[in-house]
């Protein structure tokens, strides 16, 4: 039994297959085990999710995190990961990028995989335990949990932007989430204008009494009355172990040049990197770069953007569609404005290893971050931790969680062509005192505020939330 149990989609594991075909597990690099890791050593931990493989009696295990695996059906995952939180929440908590799919099949899986979640956590969790859950894709397993265990001290935080009433209305279910998130002592999100939507839906929707005051960054935190309990709701912005980042990426000086010199030492390197998302705006990106060689403001053939994307969602028609627009949009920039031997665009459809990613931040002059709409965006961090050279520059969406912190970066409207084009040529023609001077800034920002803050906070303020609810039990 653990004292802290973690509650996401995924669980922290990747599965590799050997050539003589025994399956071993590795820990996943993602952010949120790296944040959770001393958390999870310092306290008898446990984490719940799902291995990533639909079908599988899989049970992973990996040194110093317990693993409870939630076993998922293929139609389970069609219905409740691709369907009902990729086809429904996934585009109507971003700002309806793509039309959302209202599909009463999808919810009523949604419900039957959330309740396996919670059941996996209330197993696993000792006594009086502290519970995390993450995102989107369980919502309900905050009140699930709370009906088969009132010990427990549970949180939950949302990793993606959380919508106004008008979007989040539609939702045929509307009540029935806002219910299971309330289950919780602490709500979070990234942004205090998240929150704010919280509290207002859960007035509106469920007539019951909430804060009207703004919520603060880490402070300030709003509350919802809800009989004997008060679900406190409040603002923590994610960000990455940047320290590391910074240690990992001084040691790729070397690889970097190598880079450099494998794409014909262009005097301008652009970098994207993204899980291939229609959120996350590369074909902006790619528009721009189109716009600004057919303008004459930048030379196809002293310039490169570098493209990497990770494969997603492949089976969910939207996530095909953006594909398909991408290269075609690729193959439009590279037949029309390159020779054969110099492509001005280099793009890849697959992960790149953490190091390698690292090196080509350092080889970037430009990192072009523009999607239409990001709870946060990693990516901008990771850029501006690794470059403690203070070398580069960051274009950044102002529709990112993380533009809220990062005001030196250059901040671009995506929704607005013209500007994306002046500022990636201001990003590539600024002198590089101003360059330096913004990623100073920037490079130290994402050192003060780490991932370690993060966590921590949310654990104090949800430490202090479960506390008045069981003096006022
Ligand atoms: P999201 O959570 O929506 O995928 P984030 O930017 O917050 O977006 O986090 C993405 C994470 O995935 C970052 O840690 C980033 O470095 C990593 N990542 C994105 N694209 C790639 C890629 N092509 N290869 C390897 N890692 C990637
Ligand atoms: O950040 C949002 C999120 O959906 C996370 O929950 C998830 O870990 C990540 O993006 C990748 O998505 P997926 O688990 O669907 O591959």
């Amino acid at each position: 039994m653990a004292d802290f149990v973690v509650v996401a989609n995924r669980l922290p594991v990747d599965k590799r297959v050997e050539p003589d075909g025994t399956t071993t597990w590795k820990r996943a690099p993602g952010g949120l085990v790296t944040a959770l890791t001393p958390t999870l050593a310092s306290r008898s931990g446990a984490w719940v999710g799902w291995s990533g493989v639909p079908d599988s009696s899989d049970d992973p295990r990996i040194d110093g995190i317990g693993i409870r695996s939630v076993p998922l059906s293929s139609d389970e995952i069609a219905d409740y990961y691709e369907g009902f939180a990729n086809s429904t929440l996934w585009p109507l908590y971003h700002d309806l990028l793509v039309e959302p799919v209202f599909d009463h099949d999808w919810w009523t899986t949604y419900v039957v995989v959330n309740r396996k979640f919670a059941e996996a956590a209330s197993e696993a969790a000792d006594e009086g335990a502290t519970v995390w859950v993450h995102d989107y894709q369980l919502q309900l397993v905050p009140s699930m949990l709370r009906e088969l265990r009132p010990d427990l001290r549970i949180g939950f935080f949302l990793h993606i932007p959380f919508p106004s009433f008008e979007l989040f209305a539609r939702l045929p279910w509307r009540e029935e989430l806002l219910r299971g998130l309330l289950g919780a002592d602490l709500v979070g999100f990234h942004l205090p204008g998240g929150a704010e939507n919280f509290l207002t839906l859960v007035r509106r929707v469920l007539n019951l009494d909430a804060s009207r005051d703004p919520v603060g960054v880490r402070d300030g935190l709003g509350t919802v009355r809800d009989g004997s309990r008060t679900i406190r709701v409040g603002s923590f912005p994610i960000s990455i172990d940047a320290s590391a980042v910074a240690e990992q990426a001084a040691a790729m000086t070397d690889r970097a040049a190598a880079i450099r010199a494998e794409l014909g030492n262009p005097s301008t390197v652009l970098l994207g990197v993204d899980r291939l998302d229609y959120t996350k705006g590369i074909d902006v990106r790619l528009d721009a770069l189109d716009g600004l060689f057919r303008e004459g403001r930048l030379d196809p053939a002293d310039t490169v953007l570098v493209q990497l994307a990770s494969p997603s969602r492949e089976h969910v028609d939207s996530y095909i569609a953006v594909r398909d627009r991408i290269e075609r949009s690729v193959a439009h920039i590279n037949g029309t404005h390159g020779t054969v031997s110099s492509p001005p665009v280099r793009y890849l459809l697959q992960p790149v290893p953490r190091d390698e990613l690292l090196a080509y931040f350092l080889a970037a002059d430009v990192m072009l971050v523009t999607p239409l709409r990001d709870g946060m965006n990693l990516v901008a961090k990771e850029y501006a931790a690794a470059r403690a050279d203070l070398g580069g520059a960051l274009v950044l969406s102002e529709f990112t969680g993380a533009a809220a912190e990062m005001e030196q970066a250059y901040l671009v409207n995506p929704y607005d062509g013209q500007n994306v084009r002046d500022v990636v040529v201001r990003a590539v023609t600024d002198s590089p005192e101003d360059r330096r001077e913004r990623m100073a800034v920037l490079h130290q920002q994402v050192l003060d505020f780490d991932v370690d803050l993060w966590s921590q906070s949310f654990l104090q303020c949800l430490s202090g939330a479960a506390a008045a609810n069981e003096a006022a039990r």
